[in-house]
């Protein structure tokens, strides 16, 4: 693997796709164990999370269903601020055992924007799953559960993860080189 030019950045190889693989397939595992009887419902949050939601869909043996749902925000009034809402949730949740895909958490901003509403919904339980988690960039509290892969606070792409539209389709992670 060499340097790539998206855009106009150059990110370097980072982490290379049978080590994502293998940390997906150990989460997996992971799940199967404590969700097993449970029948989950994973959330995957589009877009970038299409890869890791599929890869990890593969590995997951015990009965389970999985949605996918694309959170769009917009400024609300000024009593209620930043307004995060659900595209495509038409799964009650109510009673169920949650889990939420994410590619990566950053600010950590959106999901502790979008919690509360599936809270609301009053799940038997509540879980995040993350690929990547970027924890010196995380400013709003928010419990991630799993993490495939803790990350320094740069920008990568690759795995479903875009810079400005372009990379999802990119089979490992690559870091912005500075
Ligand atoms: P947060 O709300 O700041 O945690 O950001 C979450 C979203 O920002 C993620 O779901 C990504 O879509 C995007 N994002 C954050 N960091 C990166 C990155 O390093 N590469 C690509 N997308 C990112």
């Amino acid at each position: 693997m060499s340097a790539i030019t998206v855009h106009d950045k150059q990110f370097v190889p980072f982490i290379a796709e049978d080590t994502i693989l293998h940390k997906i397939k150990e989460l997996g595992a992971e799940l199967n164990k404590d969700y097993e009887g449970k029948k989950p419902l994973f959330i995957a949050i589009l877009n970038g999370s299409f890869m890791f939601a599929s890869d990890l869909f593969k590995e997951v043996t015990i009965d389970a269903e999985i949605c996918f749902i694309k959170l769009a925000s917009y400024k609300g009034t000024h009593s209620t601020g930043h307004v995060i809402t659900a595209i495509g949730l038409d799964i009650d949740i109510t009673g169920r055992h949650v889990v939420i895909l994410e590619d990566i958490v950053d600010t950590g901003k959106t999901l502790h924007s979008f919690l509360p509403q599936l809270q609301n919904q009053q799940p038997a339980s509540l879980k995040i799953a993350v690929l990547l988690h970027k924890p010196e960039a995380q400013q709003f509290p928010l419990p991630i559960d799993y993490v495939c892969i803790t990350i320094a606070n740069k920008f990568v792409l690759g795995f479903g993860l875009d810079y400005d539209g372009l990379g999802r389709n990119i089979r490992e992670i690559y870091q912005i080189s500075e």
